[in-house]
């Protein structure tokens, strides 16, 4: 009877702990996907002032009056919490980078605008689409 007992709450508590290892797990492989769409588009428009590595090191960085900001340390500066919907934004273009006079970061909303076509539903889609693999891959590379 005790033994029963035993077994069952074993049985309970491996079947919890199996179904607490594979809910998170689930989600993993779907987000592991858009951040990996988000590195090319990283690498053909960002790399070449922010870095490979995003560290802000890129080749035209020396061309330029304002230093590409760091995006691996965008989570430690905002108390270490990502700045989602700031960094969509920024990449969008509806919102100034900073308090500079003139804006040294392309506005990528435009430029993904200008490549979808037409302004339909799905082009918009398309464009936010893209600006978000962008975002949640600045998020997969944050230092902590
Ligand atoms: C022509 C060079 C250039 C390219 C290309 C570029 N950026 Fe930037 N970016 C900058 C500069 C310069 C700053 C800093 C502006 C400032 O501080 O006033 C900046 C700032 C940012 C910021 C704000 C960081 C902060 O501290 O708030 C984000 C986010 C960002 N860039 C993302 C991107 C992404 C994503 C791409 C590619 C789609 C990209 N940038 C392409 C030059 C560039």
């Amino acid at each position: 009877m005790l033994t029963c007992r035993f077994r069952s709450l074993v049985v309970a508590a491996f079947a919890g702990g199996a179904f607490l290892w594979l809910a998170p797990g689930q989600g993993w492989a779907q987000r592991e996907e858009v951040v990996k769409a988000g590195r090319p588009t990283y690498e053909q428009y960002c790399a070449v002032c922010h870095g490979p590595t995003g560290k802000g090191d890129g080749g035209a960085a020396t061309l330029l009056t304002v230093k590409p900001a760091d995006l691996t340390q965008l989570s430690k500066k905002n108390n270490g919490v990502f700045p989602f919907w700031e960094v969509y934004r920024v990449i969008d273009g509806r919102e100034e980078v900073k308090g500079h006079g003139t804006r040294e970061m392309p506005i990528w909303g435009a430029e993904f605008r200008l490549q979808a076509g037409s302004g339909s539903p799905v082009t918009e889609s398309h464009v936010r689409g893209r600006i978000l693999e962008l975002v949640h891959y600045l998020e997969s590379i944050q230092e902590q």
